[in-house]
């Protein structure tokens, strides 16, 4: 998610469900072909399976970044086709693209012979305020043809006009019965579903038939949630991780919050003294661990407070545990 994940996100994601498939955020094709490319893609090998999302639209450009995605190790490609921002639409890519599926499956297709990675797509159901599934079913089938087989849908309309991106996560109605018919439709193609899902009993209420669910912003605000999803995908024998499609097949030692906690401690302090990246702005992404938790409003205020800026990250650990200490027990605080 642009703005809010990125390399040390997913560190931390995997600590907690060695087997949920992890997604980058958007990267452009211009960013990887005329920018830093080591910058947007380097990430730690304990962070797969990864796969890299491209935000693009011209075929040999994205062959270019497919084959920069699998030189650097990601283990799928996936092009965004859902993002409805203004600045994507004036780079004519993102959910714009929906109209122009031919212009996608040239895409796909180029990614396709370039790498040896599955590529899939993640697109909406429908622009604007046409409800009709005729486009939807016209933009995959075109996909399906030239062999994709890996679709996360985002079970909403993008609204090009009019609203924020927000807005567009939130406003146009979620239709999960859209997804259930392409699935219906192209049966052996893979289908995951994304959108308002916030846990394990959403995922299991909404997705049988389906392949698999895409969680964003709950597991970003309630990382914890990720973690019943091993133990879930090994009893159901679902090739489904929540956050992608295809489960991996790393064994699962189970971590509490604390040993979590612990792990990015030594993960920060490493990562400040070896690529001087502060602990404070890895620290973000940590913040909803103890989420709902007694004690979390203290704890998440030590690992959030800039003063302590000039501390080492086990110094703040310290502090942090103390304040977890000391909470009152009577609120429970969110
Ligand atoms: C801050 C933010 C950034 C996002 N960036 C991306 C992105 O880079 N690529 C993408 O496919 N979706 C992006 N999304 C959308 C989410 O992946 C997801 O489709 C959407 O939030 C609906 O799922 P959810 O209800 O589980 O959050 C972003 C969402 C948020 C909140």
């Amino acid at each position: 998610m642009m703005d809010w994940t990125d390399r040390h996100c997913r560190f931390f994601h995997r600590l907690i469900s060695r087997r949920a498939w992890l997604y980058t955020e958007m990267v452009t094709t211009g960013a990887l072909l005329h920018g830093d490319v080591a910058r947007h893609l380097d990430h730690d090998p304990f962070e797969h399976p990864v796969a890299l999302q491209i935000g693009g639209c011209e075929a040999s450009e994205l062959a270019k970044a497919a084959r920069l995605g699998q030189r650097w190790g990601y283990q799928e490609i996936n092009l965004n086709c859902g993002c409805p921002s203004e600045r994507v639409q004036k780079g004519a890519f993102g959910a714009c693209l929906m109209a122009d599926p031919t212009l996608v499956a040239d895409g796909i297709k180029a990614m396709q012979d370039s790498v040896e990675l599955p590529i899939s797509v993640k697109h909406r159901i429908g622009l604007d305020h046409d409800e009709s599934p005729d486009m939807v079913t016209e933009f995959v089938g075109q996909i399906y043809d030239v062999g994709c087989r890996m679709f996360i849908v985002h079970a909403r309309n993008a609204w090009l006009k009019g609203l924020s991106p927000k807005q567009n996560r939130e406003v146009p109605p979620l239709r999960y019965a859209v997804v259930h018919r392409l699935k219906q439709a192209f049966p052996d193609a893979q289908f995951v579903l994304n959108g308002g899902l916030h846990s394990l009993a959403d995922i299991e209420r909404h997705t049988p038939g389906l392949d698999g669910a895409m969680v964003g912003r709950a597991a970003y605000h309630n990382p914890w949630t990720l973690s019943g999803w091993d133990a879930w995908l090994d009893q159901t024998g679902r090739l489904a991780g929540v956050s992608g499609p295809v489960a991996s097949s790393k064994p699962a030692p189970s971590l509490d919050r604390d040993a979590v906690e612990l792990a990015m401690v030594g993960y920060m302090t490493e990562q400040q003294r070896s690529a001087g990246v502060h602990w404070y702005s890895m620290a973000r992404h940590i913040l909803g661990l103890r989420h709902g938790m007694p004690g979390a409003r203290l704890w998440r205020q030590v690992w959030s407070d800039h003063r302590l800026k000039h501390l080492s990250p086990t110094e703040v650990h310290a502090l942090a545990q103390q304040a977890l200490r000391r909470h009152d027990p009577v609120v429970h605080d969110a």
